[in-house]
């Protein structure tokens, strides 16, 4: 059942309330700044939406995994910028130094109608994570009405999520969570044939529960990066000291052996001895004391066709690099995959692209967000949804 969301109740009850809004706002921050800021700029439209309609918006994120209050970890610099971006539409966004207690709710006693206001990071507080009972009540004693906008927290069973969530009458679902849970729930349910998916990545443990789900379905399952060597390897490939995960390879024989016609593994590899190692070489079987870094130029080829000879039908979903793109050498494989989605999308084919490493490698191949359907803003969270695990975040809320 879909989410109730802040559409499906009379935007005037928003109207002089307290909204607390769980946002993830857990992006990249450097020398106080923010980088890549795709997760916030997703909850804008709920932000203003909420705001324009009179409501006291009330922002609670983590950031990172700090252990209790560290200022390395202040999310300042994201309100920095969430006032760059919002304050284009005339708001003013304040912040507050903690996210419970009285200095807090001072602050909230002040907002007037259409205010935001950012609390500090919710995980300076260990109840966060525990999901302790007396901070959930804390936490929603200080709004009226519950939106999650944060869909890729919602697997997260933490107070912000779900405990402190569950004490209030009213709990909705923002604009970007409903589209997340939209995207997400047609693949996962019934994809638009033909169904591709494409798995990069070093580990092969978080995508085990999603690749059940999505193989019976799928018409073609490319494997790429890290991944791909337990897949070789379980197939008796040579794969020198590449990574691979041994508890996961008699895993990898049963899926290769029920699912051979739609599993597409890489037939040449850049390998070296390390990361550093300058000299590299492109090789159909990894040599001893070498590593695979990236697809060969020929697995390019054959997945790139794969990838973007959908001719305009379909749906194709995208999580992880196919080598280690960070590297400038090992980058070929990762963006020739991105531009083949961008080629798919414009065929028209839905494209989904799931993770921030992901999106991060896109943006390096120049292939702009906007030339995907959708990306998700949760890699970990889309994958478990995926695998269709409980996610506490989304069942917590109202459904119609
Ligand atoms: C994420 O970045 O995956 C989410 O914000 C959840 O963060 P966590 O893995 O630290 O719970
Ligand atoms: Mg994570």
């Amino acid at each position: 059942m879909a989410p109730r969301t802040v559409l499906d109740v009379d935007a005037k009850s928003f109207e002089g309330e307290r909204v607390l809004v769980r946002v993830d706002f857990n992006v990249s921050v450097s020398n106080g700044s923010v980088g890549e800021d795709y997760r916030i700029r997703m909850t804008i439209p709920t932000i203003e939406y909420l705001s324009k309609n009179g409501a006291k918006v009330i922002l609670a994120s983590h950031l990172g995994r700090p252990d209790g209050r560290d200022p390395d970890y202040t999310l300042a610099p994201v309100a920095k910028r969430l006032q760059e971006i919002t304050g284009r539409a005339g708001i003013k966004v304040r912040f507050a130094s903690d996210c419970v207690g009285p200095a807090v709710e001072t602050e909230i006693a002040q907002m007037g109608k259409g205010d935001i206001l950012l609390l500090e990071n919710l995980r300076f507080h260990p109840e966060e994570e525990a999901n302790d009972e007396e901070f959930c009540k804390k936490l929603a004693s200080q709004a009226d009405i519950y939106v999650n906008d944060a869909f890729s927290t919602s697997h997260r069973k933490h107070a912000s999520t779900y405990g402190a969530a569950r004490l209030f009458d009213t709990r909705l679902a923002g604009f970007n969570l409903k589209k997340e849970v939209e995207y997400l729930s047609m693949m996962r349910e019934n994809p638009p044939k033909p169904f591709k998916v494409v798995v990069g990545g070093v580990k092969i443990k978080d995508k085990i529960g999603a690749l059940e789900n999505l193989l019976p379905k799928a018409d073609k399952v490319i494997i790429g990066g890290a991944a791909a060597y337990t897949f070789l390897m379980a197939k008796g490939v040579k794969t020198g000291k590449s990574l691979i995960d041994h508890e996961r390879l008699p895993w990898a024989e049963k899926a290769l052996a029920k699912y051979a016609d739609k599993i597409m593994l890489p037939t040449d590899h850049v390998a070296a001895q390390s990361p550093a190692d300058t000299s590299i070489m492109m090789v159909k079987e990894i040599p001893e004391g070498m590593a695979g870094f990236d697809i060969g130029s020929e697995t390019i080829e054959r997945f790139s066709a794969e990838v973007s000879g959908t001719n305009g039908s379909g749906m194709i979903f995208w999580n992880g690099p196919m080598g280690m793109f960070e590297v400038r050498a090992f980058a070929n494989g990762t963006i020739n995959i991105a531009k083949s989605m961008a080629l798919a999308y414009w065929r028209g084919t839905k494209t989904l692209v799931g993770g921030g490493d992901t999106l991060e490698a896109m943006k390096k191949a120049g292939v702009a967000e906007n030339a995907v359907s959708h990306v998700s803003t949760g890699g970990g969270a889309s994958l478990r949804y995926l695998a269709g695990d409980e996610m506490p975040g989304v069942s917590v809320l109202q459904t119609k």
